[in-house]
């Protein structure tokens, strides 16, 4: 309930609260994806499930073209070319009755917890996979066939490798037959990352004190950095994770630990001390990760990438906000280069003074071989020859000073990209090669909430190319893998895995649109956009993934669209439907090829939707134009001529249909009192709704996402929430207003669609039947809500009695215009955001 409240109050500050200061601008602060791909409108999606829950393991073996993946209770293995072709195998893997029982006593909860959650399934060796599951909080690991994809009749202990809890943070990977796992296993253990599988297992030093504090892990990547290494070294593993911050600088606000995000690297060949650090590694560092602090400090996802050598190698990192602001949701991504890395752990040392309990710079000597290194061709050449030979000064000062002083930075020193309204769970990175030479960054991203970011990386941001809602249910997208060979992009979430292609350049229907993607998988081949992977002739192809201009011939880039008739009657309001595909794109009209029409003047409004036409008089027929501006490029997308009549044509006066039960549309003058009555009763009622739907809202703590109409919902054709309704009560004034409450134009009766059904009128005289191109295209409308992309509009559709006629939805689309328009000017979510942030 307090959050609740919370929630309500925040909407309502943000009517009062301008922007929050920070050092970027709000544009930067805030990408919108270009395109937004809702659930129904995906194609190409190929979704496996089973009756497993859970299908968040995912193993992806490309040049054996399978996908394995851990769920609750069992592990499949897919066709990675075609997830859903019925091919699947299967190995249940319940935890037993025995097993289950025992944890419901230990006061588990039976509906998420007393299961075997598969948390780890990596190739072991040429003929044996190793998967390790929760087992109903004993957790066990089995080595097995993957030929005959069958448990063994002997399954191993787990719990020195898999956590008891499924949802603690964990990550695990085989490395030359070793199994490298961090996290924390036992309810009471301490977090720690664990060497088995090997002759010579290792763990943390946990005294004097803890290497880790609290630690919860998010990834852990193996870098092959002996791979001609002029040092001769050893490769490395780095751990991502948050923990408790022990040092004084890294808390901001001071009274509270903070906890922040942390990169700790180990070596592979590392075995440990002989007598100091027995059985612990030697080669433990780790040093603070920064994104944007103090604002996003939470680690959510690590990704790397490298371009064939791991110098090369790039981390990317998805941040939240930091606890501070738990009420809201954001997210940055971060870009790390290994130099960088590199260059904090082979910087300066902290040290833990006793006497006033503060970690500090250390400023000492330190001993050689440099603490914490792993074993080159120059310690072989001083005689140590493994860890196990380093000398006791070395391994003191390791056990001492696990943390360095200085910090790994993000590229640039700043986020490539900052997100409101998303939390960002899962990352995979793709690299892939452009027509213009150059390699480009691709990021998939999925959200808490089931949705799927495609990003590019450009100069020092993301280009977000669409975001698609991959799954129907809101549910965190888990665990995402590309496949190269398969050109796929597989998801893992609760209710399934699925499987995406890395483009669907098809979507993309003309050469600016293609262009203006910036898809560096996707080029304009003269006559579709198309991939270019599996282009024959690239020279024919145009891409401009640097900025999204260049490369369409003027006109002949695209074939005008058709020009449409429309023909009204004076007085009579009219909307030219022009979609805005792009979220990116502003729209611009033309009338007989030259005015250009200022957005809100006189009798026009654009909208993102379209060009609304209030009370047309004759002079207003002509030619209009519609054309998408985005990036400095013009297309045309619609035409229309439009005839405004003076009277209606005598031919079609006559009705040929049964009357729709709809009241005259020419007012007398005792309709005003019927408008007063109505607007008495929009008004009311868009002050509960508005209320109503702050509270649906509010529930759903779905900041600024797209709401879409709820079909259950009866009383209401269409009603809005935007800031101007929620401020209170708006009085019967309301006809010359232009906010975001219904409103009800002049000359206009209310009609058998709209909410004004409910006055006691006298059944009105049938309206006459219009011909097609009398339709003023509302009838459109509803398909364009989804693009109100980060605001909250709500579409309540009336089940029973579809609109006769939309000529009568009108007012409807009058109001909705409005708030279109107002969305791209004003953009209300965002100040929500940064008054809140
Ligand atoms: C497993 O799925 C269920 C149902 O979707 C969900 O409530 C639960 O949190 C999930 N558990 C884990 C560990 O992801
Ligand atoms: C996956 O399916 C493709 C096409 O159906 C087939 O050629 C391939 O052999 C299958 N792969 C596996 C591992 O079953
Ligand atoms: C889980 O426990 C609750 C209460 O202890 C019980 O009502 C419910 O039936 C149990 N569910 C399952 C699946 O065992
Ligand atoms: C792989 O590991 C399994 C389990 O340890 C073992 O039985 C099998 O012989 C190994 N296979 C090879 C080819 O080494
Ligand atoms: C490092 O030592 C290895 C083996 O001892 C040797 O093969 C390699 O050439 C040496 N590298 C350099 C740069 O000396
Ligand atoms: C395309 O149009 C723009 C402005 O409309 C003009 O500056 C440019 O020169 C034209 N390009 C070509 C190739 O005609
Ligand atoms: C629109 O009207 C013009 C003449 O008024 C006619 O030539 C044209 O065919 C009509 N277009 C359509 C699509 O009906
Ligand atoms: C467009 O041109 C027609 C005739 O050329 C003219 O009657 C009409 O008023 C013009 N429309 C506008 C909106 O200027």
């Amino acid at each position: 309930m307090r959050r609740r409240m919370t929630c309500y109050l925040l909407v309502l500050l943000a009517t009062a609260t301008t922007g929050y200061p920070s050092r970027r601008s709000a544009v930067d602060l805030d990408a919108t994806p270009r395109m937004t791909i809702a659930y129904n409108e995906l194609s190409d999606v190929r979704r496996f499930r089973g009756r497993a829950l859970n299908y968040t393991t995912l193993l992806l073996e490309d040049e054996k073209g399978i996908l394995y993946v851990g769920a609750r209770g069992a592990i499949f293995s897919l066709n990675s070319s075609n997830i859903a072709d019925g091919s699947q195998r299967e190995i249940r893997w319940e935890a037993s009755l025995e097993k289950q029982i025992d944890c419901l006593q230990k006061g588990k909860n039976n509906k998420t917890e007393c299961f075997n959650h598969v948390r780890l399934v990596q190739r072991l060796n040429d003929t044996h996979l190793y998967a390790c599951g929760t087992y109903a909080f004993h957790p066990l690991c089995a080595a097995i066939d993957a030929d005959r994809f069958a448990l063994p009749p002997h399954l191993e202990e787990g719990k020195e490798k898999c956590p008891y809890d499924p949802a603690r943070g964990y990550t695990g990977l085989i490395i030359d037959g070793g199994l490298y796992t961090a996290t924390r296993y036992e309810f009471r253990s301490l977090p720690d990352i664990r060497r088995n599988l090997h002759q010579r297992p290792l763990k943390t030093e946990e005294s004097p004190m803890h290497w880790l504090n609290d630690a919860e892990f998010v990834a852990s990547v193996l870098v092959r950095e002996s791979v001609r290494s002029p040092v001769g070294d050893d490769d490395k593993i780095y751990y991502f994770f948050m923990e408790r911050a022990a040092e004084e600088s890294a808390s901001f606000d001071k009274s509270q630990v903070a906890r922040v995000a942390r990169v700790a690297r180990v070596c592979k060949s590392d075995l440990g001390g002989k007598k100091i650090l027995q059985r612990k590694w030697t080669s433990f560092m780790k040093a603070r990760l920064v994104c944007y602090i103090p604002y996003y400090e939470v680690l959510k996802a690590v990704h790397s990438v490298d371009g064939g050598s791991w110098a090369s190698t790039v981390f990317y990192a998805t941040f939240t906000l930091s606890a501070q602001w738990r009420s809201m949701e954001a997210s940055a991504v971060c870009q790390y280069s290994i130099s960088e890395l590199q260059r904090a752990f082979e910087g300066p040392y902290m040290q833990y003074q006793d006497t006033t309990r503060k970690w500090t710079l250390y400023d000492g000597e330190v001993p050689s071989p440099r603490p914490g290194s792993c074993i080159t061709n120059r310690s072989r050449q001083d005689g140590y020859r493994s860890s196990q030979d380093l000398p006791n000064d070395v391994l003191e000062f390791v056990k001492l000073h696990p943390l360095m002083f200085e910090e790994v930075k993000p590229a640039r020193g700043e986020p490539l990209l900052v997100k409101k309204n998303v939390l960002y769970t899962a990352l995979a990175v793709d690299r892939a090669p452009a027509l213009d030479g150059q390699q480009y960054d691709v990021l998939f991203m999925g959200t808490g909430d089931g949705w799927l970011h495609k990003g590019v990386v450009v100069g020092p941001a993301v280009h977000i190319v669409e975001e698609l809602q991959v799954f129907g249910a809101p549910q965190p997208v888990e665990s995402l893998v590309i496949s190269k060979g398969q050109r796929s992009v597989y998801v893992g979430a609760a209710s399934g895995v699925l499987q995406l292609p890395l483009s669907s350049c098809s979507r993309y229907g003309s050469c600016y649109d293609c262009i203006l993607a910036r898809d560096p998988y996707c080029a304009w081949d003269g006559e579709g956009c198309r991939e270019v992977a599996g282009a024959a002739d690239r020279t024919q192809l145009t891409q401009d993934v640097q900025h999204g201009r260049e490369g369409c011939r003027n006109g002949s880039a695209q074939a005008p669209p058709v020009q449409k008739n429309r023909t009204v009657l004076r007085g009579d309001d009219v909307l030219l439907p022009c979609e805005q595909r792009s979220n990116l794109a502003r729209a611009a009209w033309l009338v007989n090829g030259t005015v250009g029409l200022a957005a809100g003047r006189g009798h026009f409004r654009v909208g993102v939707d379209g060009l609304l036409v209030t009370d047309t008089l004759p002079e207003h027929s002509g030619d209009y134009g519609c054309y998408g501006e985005e990036n400095g490029l013009r297309s045309p997308l619609a035409a229309y001529a439009l005839t405004v009549l003076l009277e209606p044509p005598k031919e079609r006066a006559a009705p040929t249909a049964p009357p729709p039960p709809s009241p005259d549309r020419q007012a007398s003058p005792d309709m005003k009192f019927v408008y007063i009555a109505v607007i008495a009763m929009l008004g009311g009622l868009c002050l509960v709704l508005s209320a109503a739907l702050l509270h649906v809202s509010c529930l759903q703590r779905r900041k600024g996402r797209y709401v879409l109409g709820d079909p259950r919902a009866p009383s209401v054709e269409l009603q809005t929430v935007s800031a101007n309704c929620l401020g209170g009560g708006r009085e019967e004034d309301e006809l010359s207003r232009e906010d975001g409450c219904l409103q009800i134009i002049p000359g206009e009766a209310p009609t058998a669609a709209s909410p004004a059904r409910e006055t006691p009128l006298a059944p009105p005289p049938p309206p006459p039947p219009l011909p097609a191109e009398f339709t003023n295209g509302i009838a459109a409308l509803p398909s364009m809500l989804r693009k109100m992309n980060g605001n909250s509009y709500m579409l309540l559709q009336q089940q029973e009695e579809p609109s006769p006629s939309p000529l009568y939805n009108t007012s409807f689309a009058e109001e909705l215009s409005k708030i279109l328009e107002k969305r791209k000017h004003t953009q209300l979510v965002d100040k929500l955001d940064e008054s809140s942030v």
